[in-house]
């Protein structure tokens, strides 16, 4: 099948080259010329595991690049649209680059094509394509539109590509249907998986990729309403951290229980400090624009949106009540991204804390295995400054706190880390530990949904006067800690 697949960002060039890797032609084309010659070459702009070997492998092969619309789409019988939809002011998505490559594509339509929207998009932008391509020249008889949603993650999107829990096509005419599902044949009937030098995932659930066909509006609402139930998981279960949290609840042990329903799930079920990133933010935004246009107030996603923004709140609260002020207190920051394995920055609750926390006059140090040229870019106050691994970052510091859940991060030596802060404090905004772990190596460890855990050497037993002493030594050095008379010395929230 010769392919076309216009707008070559994540999802773009995740896409194009997973075409080439299913065995189809190619060219990848976008407008940005130094974006183009720097494929042509084999340089890839984006942080995406398996995405350079893949370059390589089909570059001037199967995969071609362009910067023209109109010979690429002369010379495909599918016309993939992966273009960006920002969101507008409104909070609607912005569907203005959308229309602009329609009415290019729609000049260029000569012989028979499936136009295919990949972008996420409102419902009914289907039906917009369709009277953008006729408005602007292309003849009914020679196109037909079409809507295949992706439900790539950024990081694993070109595992996620070539092994989905689903593909989705949305389609509204036979023609759509057996050209879109030829297209993926090879997912669907498992060719792929036998292939000797198949990009490899263990613990794939499925021997052949399961498709679902639907009418074309039924495809875009899967793909908003998806994201915005996984956002709604994700703020549910910061809600439910909140409450374990007053009541000494421990909400790692709450996901254990709750998530082993199948009905439930564990993933998308870890607590933290809220999603970020350039699609649920976005989406769910967008998608509650849609239902207003519906005339249907969908305030469940408002909430969900209420208590993403409230989790980044409670956690610079969390560190204020830790180091009880904050001007002129050194942190290391680990984490930049708006998750791990991405060096993406958009719309990261680590960069909006960490802004925070240099308003309130704090100095950051911080490290990011991806993330920090990026971050770099619109981070640079006097009192930034950026690290080469999390011990320098940390070397000196009243407090670290992780921000990302890099999985580098979860495997800290933290009695080194220990051996290069100034006061042991560690504010975990991805409970990537067991607090028990953290206290032994002598940190105080404030996470997400769970209690403050304290060393033992810091607990005062009121079983000596000595110990009394030695406690309230040791704990004076650290701020945030408060003894009412007679009491155990407590942290200050
Ligand atoms: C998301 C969806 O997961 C993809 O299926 C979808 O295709 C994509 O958006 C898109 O619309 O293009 P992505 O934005 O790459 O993918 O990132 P996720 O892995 O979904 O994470 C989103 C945010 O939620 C991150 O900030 C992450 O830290 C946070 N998160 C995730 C949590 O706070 N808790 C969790 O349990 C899971």
């Amino acid at each position: 099948m010769r392919i076309t697949v216009i707008g070559s960002g994540y999802v773009g060039l995740v896409s194009a080259v997973c075409f080439a890797e299913l065995g189809h032609e190619v060219l990848s084309v976008d407008n940005d010329h130094a974006k183009i010659a720097l494929l042509r070459e084999g340089q890839v702009p984006i942080h995406e595991r398996f995405l350079p070997e893949l370059l390589n492998r089909h570059r001037g092969k199967r995969l071609s690049f362009s910067t023209s619309v109109r010979e690429a789409v002369d010379q495909s019988d599918a016309v993939f649209i992966t273009v960006g939809t920002p969101q507008s002011e409104t909070g609607e998505a912005d569907l203005s680059f959308v229309e602009a490559v329609a009415r290019e594509i729609a000049s260029a339509i000569h012989d028979f094509k499936v136009v295919v929207e990949k972008s996420t998009v409102p419902v009914r932008t289907c039906e917009s394509l369709r009277k953008t391509l006729l408005l602007n020249g292309a003849r009914q008889d020679l196109f037909s539109v079409a809507s295949n949603p992706e439900f790539l993650r950024e990081g694993t999107a070109v595992t996620d590509f070539l092994y989905p829990d689903r593909v989705v096509i949305g389609v509204d005419d036979q023609v759509s249907a057996s050209l879109l599902s030829s297209i993926y044949r090879p997912l669907t009937d498992g060719s792929y998986y036998r292939q000797e030098n198949a990009i490899p995932l263990t613990g794939y659930a499925h021997a052949q990729a399961p498709i679902i066909v639907t009418d074309a509006k039924s495809a875009e609402l899967i793909k908003h309403a998806s994201n915005a139930f996984l956002a709604m998981k994700i703020s549910f279960i910061n809600a439910v951290a909140n409450i374990a949290e007053s009541v000494g609840a421990d909400i790692e042990q709450v996901c254990e229980g709750i998530g082993s329903d199948s009905r439930i799930g564990r993933k998308f079920l870890n607590a933290g400090i809220g999603y970020g990133g350039s699609c649920f933010p976005k989406d769910v935004q967008a998608f509650r624009m849609v239902a207003e246009q519906c005339n249907y107030e969908f305030g469940l996603l408002t909430e969900v949106m209420r208590v993403n923004t409230e989790q980044r709140t409670r956690f610079l609260r969390k560190v204020r009540n830790a180091l009880w002020t904050l001007r002129g207190k050194r942190l290391g920051v680990l984490g930049l991204a708006f998750k791990g394995d991405t060096d993406d920055i958009r719309e990261s609750a680590a960069l909006e804390i960490i802004s925070a926390l240099l308003k309130e006059g704090a100095c950051v140090c911080a490290y990011d295995p991806a993330a920090i040229p990026k971050a770099k870019e619109v981070l640079d106050e006097n009192n930034m400054s950026y690290a080469a691994d999390p011990y320098m970052a940390a070397a000196g510091c009243d407090a670290v706190l992780i921000l990302t859940e890099w999985k580098e991060f979860a495997q800290l030596d933290l009695e080194k880390l220990r051996s290069v802060v100034k006061h042991p404090i560690l504010i975990d905004g991805r409970n990537l530990y067991r607090p028990a772990d953290v206290a032994r190596a002598g940190f105080v460890y404030h996470s997400i949904g769970r209690s403050v855990a304290i060393p033992e050497s810091m607990i005062f037993d009121g079983k000596s006067e000595a110990t009394r002493r030695e406690s309230a030594i040791r704990l004076a050095t650290i701020p945030g800690w408060r003894q009412e008379s007679g009491q155990p010395l407590q942290p200050a929230s």
